[in-house]
Formats: C-alpha cells, sequence, structure tokens
C-alpha cells in the first residue's frame, strides 16, 4: 500500500476463504527457535505420515521432526481402523520424538498433544473441544480429530515415539456421506475457515512447551487438566469385553493410560485399550 512516497506493509491476518497447498516457509517462520522447526517434512501425498515418520525414526531422524500430509492414501487409526480425510482442508501430520522415558510413560505425550490441540484450536478458533479416552477429541457427540500413538523401544526404553494428529479443519464433512460415525469439524461448529498453517504453529509451540515441562517431571498438572476436559469421567459409559458388555461409571485415568471404570457391581475394571461409549455426554 502506497500513500505518498510511504510504503506501509500491511500485515493481514491470513485465513483462507479457499483451500490450498500448506505452506511450509508459513510454519517455518511462525515456529521460529522451535524445535519443530529444525526438519519439517512436507508431502502433498504420503501413506501415512506416521509410517513416513516411522522409517525417519529408525533412519535417526532428529527429535522435532515433523511429517504432514495434504493427502494421505492409507491413513491410519487405532485398532487398524483407517483414517479418512479429504486433502488440503484439514491437517494430517506426525511428530518424532526421542523422549528419555519407559514405554508405559509414553501415554504422557498422547495426552500432551490432545491438550495442545485443544488449546491451539480454542485460540485460533474459539471452538471448545474435549477428550474422549484414549485419544480421540471431541465436540458434543461428534468427533473432531484423533490421535495415533506408536513407539519403538529397546528392553522398556523408549528409542522413538511418533504422534500423529488428524484434525478436521476447514472441512465440510456434510459432503462426505459414508462415514462411519459421526464427524464434525472447525467449520462445521464455527462456520469460519482457520489458516492451517496459524494452528498448527500454535498446536506445535503448546506441545513443545508442555514436552519441556513433562520432560523435567512435572506431570500432575496435565493429567488434572486432561481429567478436566475428558467427556468420559464421572460419566456413566459402557464397554464390550469377551464376556459381553460392561456398564458402569468412568472414574479416572492411571499413570499408563488405562482408564478405570467402576462397575455397577462395585467392581474397579482396567481397560488399558478400546472403546467406550459414553451414556450421556457433557457439552461445553
Ligand atoms: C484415531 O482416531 O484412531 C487416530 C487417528 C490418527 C490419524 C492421523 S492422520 C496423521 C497420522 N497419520 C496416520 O496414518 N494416522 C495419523
Amino acid at each position: 500500500m502506497n500513500i505518498g512516497n510511504v510504503q506501509i506493509m500491511i500485515e493481514v491476518e491470513e485465513v483462507p476463504s479457499k483451500s490450498r497447498s500448506l505452506q511450509p516457509s508459513i510454519l517455518r517462520k511462525g515456529l521460529g527457535q522451535s524445535f519443530f522447526a529444525t526438519n519439517l517434512v512436507f508431502h502433498e501425498i504420503a501413506d501415512s505420515t506416521n509410517s513416513l515418520a516411522r522409517e525417519l525414526g529408525a533412519n535417526g531422524a532428529p527429535e522435532g521432526t515433523v511429517v504432514m500430509a495434504e493427502v494421505q492414501t492409507a491413513g491410519r487409526g487405532r485398532m487398524e481402523r483407517r483414517w479418512l480425510s479429504p486433502g488440503y482442508v484439514n491437517l494430517l501430520f506426525s511428530l518424532l520424538l526421542r523422549p528419555p522415558m519407559k514405554a508405559e510413560q509414553v501415554f504422557g505425550l498422547t495426552m500432551l498433544l490432545a491438550l495442545a490441540s485443544i488449546d491451539g484450536v480454542k485460540e485460533v478458533s474459539g471452538l471448545a473441544s474435549r477428550i474422549k479416552w484414549p485419544n480421540d477429541l471431541y465436540v458434543g457427540r461428534k468427533k473432531l480429530g484423533g490421535i495415533l500413538t506408536e513407539l519403538s523401544v529397546r528392553g522398556n526404553d523408549v528409542e522413538y515415539v511418533v504422534l500423529g494428529l488428524g484434525l478436521n479443519v476447514n472441512w465440510n464433512p456434510a459432503d462426505e456421506e459414508s462415514l462411519p460415525y459421526s464427524v464434525t469439524s472447525i467449520l462445521a461448529e464455527t462456520g469460519k475457515m482457520v489458516s492451517r498453517e496459524r494452528l498448527l504453529v500454535r498446536m506445535l509451540k503448546r506441545f513443545e512447551s508442555y514436552y519441556r515441562q513433562l520432560l523435567t517431571g512435572e506431570i500432575d498438572e496435565f493429567y488434572e487438566r486432561w481429567n478436566e476436559r475428558s467427556i468420559l469421567l464421572g460419566k456413566r459409559v459402557e464397554f464390550e469385553t469377551v464376556d459381553g458388555t460392561i456398564c458402569g461409571k468412568a472414574s479416572r485415568v492411571d499413570r499408563s493410560g488405562a482408564l478405570i471404570i467402576l462397575d455397577d457391581d462395585g467392581q474397579e475394571q482396567k481397560l488399558v485399550c478400546g472403546d467406550v461409549s459414553v451414556l450421556e455426554v457433557q457439552d461445553e
């Protein structure tokens, strides 16, 4: 913009009006000194960013490597499910970490990514989301995102961890009829598109600061916050076992990430993995 002979640069807050590819240069600038700026790997098309990050991890890539893709041809979720997402509208990425920890502590990292994502979404769009154990982000009864955590261990020591996040951002899920569960997106909830770069930068910066805190051994605060943001705790839930359906009240998540449920016979049931259905949902 020119006023007389003075040139004024106006920094316009970037809010996209239509889909375009993620811009690694914007990410790099936004990330500044963050360790996530050191090895940003961007693919237009990949099979799965988690698979690529695992390969990089096995080949010695540095901690803080971020693998992103616009399109995944074999995106994976928990329990061998597929992760479906149209290209150029959502966030699909994986983080490579090399934390000095034991395998049973890795749930703490999934927890941090869930919290960092919730914070980033709130800061950038105003949307409040919650956590559904063990790794989902929800708005009301609809899934906003999911985390897939994978690790490589030597003995019981972690060699590397890959944290993959699929987050529905500028997608209109009403366009997709063949989805197996109710999904939503930031756009569907707020009616507004957001800059995916800005959102990713916010989430990564948050995650990095939480991660540094976690490595000093300060973890209680994160468990508290995770529990506060959980849609399950204190709620009546049901889950399937080989012996049938068990109903009870979700009481807490233990340090290994297992969900402790007080069943209707007053017995504590420890759920290490799987899915639970919430019989009542608390909306924000
Ligand atoms: C789930 O809900 O079960 C977890 C879904 C995780 C999907 C993300 S998308 C980016 C990364 N790459 C993958 O193949 N999966 C994760």
